[in-house]
């Protein structure tokens, strides 16, 4: 079992880092576009091995593709990260030709592959992930079942931590979910949120559940605010839980974005809702029965989404 993480920056070290500890692949291959980049960081990470008592083989490369070669799963992190006053959308232009021209170059090497998006605007680089691969000759249904990004687990996460601390109590007792884009259109669902199967709102008023709301939505930027650049220990963190899915086949539930093809009334849309994740990627998209202000929430989030993928459509990078 091999893998691949393309972008040796904070959040791809990080994840390559993360997966190596678990010990659930033989290879990790660490790509970036930067001279002896991932070389380095691909060496460090290595030389944990033995204390860290794990037995993968992390190995780093300047844009080689070849040693990525048959991968069965690739982490996308190449890309530029937000700096403070930006928002995500302002970086489609740049990451999107750099999504097309890393995708591209996997699917040469690596035809079989689960693809996992972490550049940004998330769900927009998700769907530019989506084009390359239909280019490149892939049928729309292989492309969706393959090719999905990460934010949900990450957002959700974040309002885990913060319930968490509300609440005084550890973070693995609270089951949450999020739906929608990646950006302060997101959705979280109180009614889906639950401490050791209590509901939430059974335990933290309506006032304050909606702070805590609101600040997950505002999580990646309170980061940079504080930074000065993105998050990069739970986003790495989160892609090693979705690599780990489908390396395991556990067959997670896992809140993703992927292609929507009609569910939750939506169409050609790349979303965050809740998937199967498997040895077979997106095995399947969980539908909820959302109430009408839930419902405006997520249809208001796609638009968002919608918009950007029309933006990137406009700029012509794919023909087909
Ligand atoms: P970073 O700047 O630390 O790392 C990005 C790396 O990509 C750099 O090392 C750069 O040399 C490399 N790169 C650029 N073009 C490349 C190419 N054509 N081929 C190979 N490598 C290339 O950035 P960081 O913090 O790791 O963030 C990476 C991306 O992930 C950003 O777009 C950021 O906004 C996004 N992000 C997304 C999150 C999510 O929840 N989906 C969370 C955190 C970050
Ligand atoms: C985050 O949410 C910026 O998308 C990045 O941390």
């Amino acid at each position: 079992m091999k893998i691949a993480v393309v972008g040796a920056g904070n959040v791809g070290t990080t994840c390559t880092d993360i997966i190596a500890q678990r010990d659930i692949v033989k290879e990790i291959v660490l790509l970036d576009i930067k001279k002896n980049l991932a070389e380095g960081k691909a060496l460090d990470i290595w030389q944990s091995a033995p204390i860290s008592n794990y037995n993968t083989r992390v190995l780093g490369v300047t844009n080689d593709y070849m040693r990525t070669t048959n991968s069965q799963v690739v982490v996308i992190t190449s890309g530029l990260p937000r700096k403070p006053g930006m928002s995500r959308d302002d970086l489609i232009g740049t990451n999107a030709r750099i999504i097309q021209s890393v995708v591209s170059q996997i699917i040469d090497h690596s035809p079989r592959a689960k693809i996992i998006i972490v550049s940004n605007p998330l769900d927009v680089m998700t769907y530019a992930a989506y084009r390359t691969v239909i280019e490149k000759g892939k049928s729309p249904e292989w492309a969706s079942k393959n090719v999905l990004g990460m934010a949900g687990v990450l957002d959700t996460a974040r309002y885990r931590a913060f319930l968490a601390d509300e609440l005084g109590c550890v973070p693995q007792d609270i089951q949450a979910l999020l739906l929608g884009g990646h950006g302060d259109t997101m959705v979280p669902l109180p009614r889906y949120t639950s401490v050791s199967g209590i509901p939430v709102t059974e335990l933290i008023k309506e006032e304050r559940l909606t702070s805590i709301i609101e600040r997950t939505k505002k999580g990646g930027g309170e980061i940079i605010n504080l930074l000065g650049t993105s998050a990069w220990y739970a986003p790495g963190a989160s892609a090693a839980q979705m690599v780990e899915a489908i390396v395991k086949d556990y067959k997670r539930i896992l809140p993703c974005c992927v292609l929507l093809q009609g569910e939750y009334d939506l169409k050609e849309v790349y979303l965050g809702v809740p998937v199967v994740l498997g040895a077979q990627g997106v095995e399947d998209i969980i539908e909820l029965n959302l109430d009408k202000g839930e419902k405006e929430l997520l249809n208001t989030s796609a638009l968002h989404v919608k918009e950007g993928m029309n933006l990137l459509d406009e700029m012509k990078l794919f023909q087909s």
